[in-house]
């Protein structure tokens, strides 16, 4: 699998990591939500430089031009409630794609042990389509790895894009391990070295669905 981590390379998309992290500039939901779907907005141009594309004539108001346009059939899917901003982001420049949502839950076993739950899915046929997975905080892996579980009993994508924030190093082992090699790629703003006995990564952002939408 291709992992690809923007914080090797210094753009913009370095300001709004940092505010994101900010504790204190962090309070600003409206901030917070609006730098996840920014920085969904550079990954999906990112990603769209891996699709294949055709060409077309567009007729203008003064001839024929020529444009080469995405082929691909694509499903955008995200995992609730936290991915929402980030997916907000992706569709802004995929809008022509169809969307597929899953929710995952944490149920505490005791103060610190939890199983990942999936209740809720809703998404199109994925048979031979291009899967682009979005969940901003990959800390276990586990819940992205129940996600597309659960999105396959739809039909098995030809291509899959799974896309975070902030990865830990554990979760880009996981999903390494768990998701097909030779058809996934796997794009990260930041990866960071640990995770808390509460699988929060650390240092990590906090609670990215809490941030987003107040507590819980
Ligand atoms: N989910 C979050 O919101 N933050 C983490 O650090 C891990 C999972």
């Amino acid at each position: 699998m291709e992992v690809i981590d923007f914080n090797k390379t210094n753009s913009i998309l370095n300001q709004f990591m940092s505010e994101l992290r900010d504790v204190n500039i962090q309070k600003d939901q409206m901030r917070f939500r609006r730098n996840l779907e920014r920085i969904g907005e550079i990954m999906a141009l990112e990603v769209s430089k891996r699709l294949n594309y055709v060409t077309k004539e567009v007729q203008t108001p003064l001839g024929t031009a020529i444009e080469s346009v995405p082929d691909e059939n694509i499903v955008l899917a995200t995992v609730f409630r936290a991915g929402l901003p980030f997916h907000q982001g992706f569709h802004n420049y995929f809008d022509h794609c169809e969307n597929a949502f899953v929710s995952a839950y944490r149920k505490y076993l005791d103060e610190v042990n939890f199983d990942i739950h999936i209740e809720y899915l809703a998404s199109p046929e994925l048979e031979g389509k291009t899967l682009i997975l979005v969940d901003p905080m990959l800390a276990t892996g586990n819940s992205m790895y129940l996600a597309y579980r659960a999105l396959l009993s739809k039909g098995t994508p030809s291509t899959i894009h799974l896309a975070s924030v902030i990865a830990a190093q554990q979760g880009v082992d996981y999903v390494c391990k768990m998701f097909p090699d030779e058809k996934t790629t796997l794009w990260c703003a930041a990866i960071d070295p640990g995770l808390n006995s509460h699988a929060y990564i650390v240092p990590g952002l906090g609670d990215a669905g809490d941030l987003s939408f107040g507590q819980k």
